[in-house]
């Protein structure tokens, strides 16, 4: 399917996987995608209450070439001629909390809170509500795309925390409900929930490596999230593939030292032992990378897209580039689904 299509089907995506698996990285590819296409689209990341400063702010930035950090304001990481943009904001509970109250006719409540210094107290007392702040948050930046007010995005992107806690997070409007009854907080709640539960509103994608630890965490959380949050998973993202080389089963150093000599290089019997190794950690490696993608198509039944591992010490425009080609050609290859 086309990327338009693509992203036609949400209007929200949130982006869960292990700790370090590329969420942040595949958030900003998305975004950098549907921004080529001619849309707007928002990076939301989420800072703790109380928080100086979201770490991964300055990794989102530096990805697309830009040394100012995400804050709770917004910045414009990227604008092209089409009208494409891509824009990033932290999302802080507190702050939700004293917008809320500001949209509901409760300024001068919001006020008290922030002077007497109460507002992080309200804000984190009861257990869930954080969270429920932040996606209460997240379905009105969503209703307002659906309404398509001028200054909406049209593609809003969850850079969500990671798995364990990406559960708790969805099922925080859940927890509500049920100690509620009545009142603005349970209305929120439900609405958080119509959200959650409506797949043309929001959809998550997983993102993990194939790796063997992070693809049964994987798993492991589809199954959470479709039991207790009732979002629709989307697909799953395979992210740093490794190129998979022509490598010969065995690799023998004196074959290594015959072909080095061929080529016109000299190589030491240590260095060539060392190559020897490394071509046979390569080979492993191939070996259960197909494996664990293989066995990830089995025990989860959904789609895949494919990133590249990308051979740089810190990602920043031209890897944006080269990933978000390669998340495109992905895209091409999904056949949409069946009405
Ligand atoms: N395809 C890739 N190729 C090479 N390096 C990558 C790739 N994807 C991510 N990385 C690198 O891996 C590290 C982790 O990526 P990233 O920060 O996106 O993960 P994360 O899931 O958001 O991590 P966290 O759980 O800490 O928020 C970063 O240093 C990033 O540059
Ligand atoms: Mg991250």
């Amino acid at each position: 399917m086309g990327p338009l299509t693509f992203f036609s089907q949400a209007r929200l995506l949130i982006i869960t996987g292990k700790g370090g698996v590329g969420k942040t990285t595949v958030s900003g590819v998305i975004a950098n995608l549907a921004a080529g296409q001619g849309l707007r689209a928002t990076v939301v990341q989420i800072t703790a209450p109380g928080a100086q400063e979201e770490p991964e702010a300055a990794h989102l930035s530096r990805f697309f070439g830009q040394d100012e950090p995400v804050d709770y304001e917004g910045i414009v990481l990227l604008a092209n001629s089409s009208g494409g943009e891509v824009t990033a904001r932290a999302v802080r509970p507190d702050a939700a909390l004293v917008e809320y109250l500001h949209l509901h006719g409760m300024r001068r409540l919001s006020r008290r809170l922030v002077a007497s210094g109460a507002l992080d107290v309200v804000a984190t007392a009861v257990p869930g509500m954080p969270d429920m702040l932040v996606l209460g948050k997240l379905k009105q930046m969503e209703r307002a795309a659906a309404a398509g007010q001028p200054d909406a995005a049209d593609l809003i992107v969850l850079d969500a925390p990671a798995a364990g806690h990406a559960v708790r997070f969805l099922q925080s409007p859940y927890g509500l409900l049920d100690a509620t009854s009545g009142g603005p907080i349970q209305a929120q709640a439900q609405e958080v929930v119509d959200m959650l539960g409506d797949p043309s509103r929001c959809q998550v994608l997983l993102v993990t490596t194939p790796e063997e630890t992070p693809v049964s965490e994987t798993i492991e959380t589809a199954q959470l999230l479709e039991e207790k949050a009732g979002t629709k998973l989307g697909g799953v993202v395979v992210n740093g593939l490794l190129p998979v080389l022509a490598l010969p089963p065995v690799i023998e150093p004196a074959e290594l030292g015959r072909l080095a000599k061929a080529a016109g290089a000299r190589l030491s019997p240590v260095e060539l032992a060392s190559l020897a190794a490394a071509g046979q950690l390569r080979l492993r490696r191939q070996e259960s990378q197909a494996a664990q993608v293989a066995r990830l198509a089995v025990e989860l039944p959904l789609r895949q897209l494919e990133l590249p591992f990308c051979f740089s010490s810190e990602l920043g425009p031209y890897e944006l580039g080269q990933l978000t080609d390669a998340f495109a050609t992905a895209v091409e290859g999904l056949v949409p689904a069946s009405p």
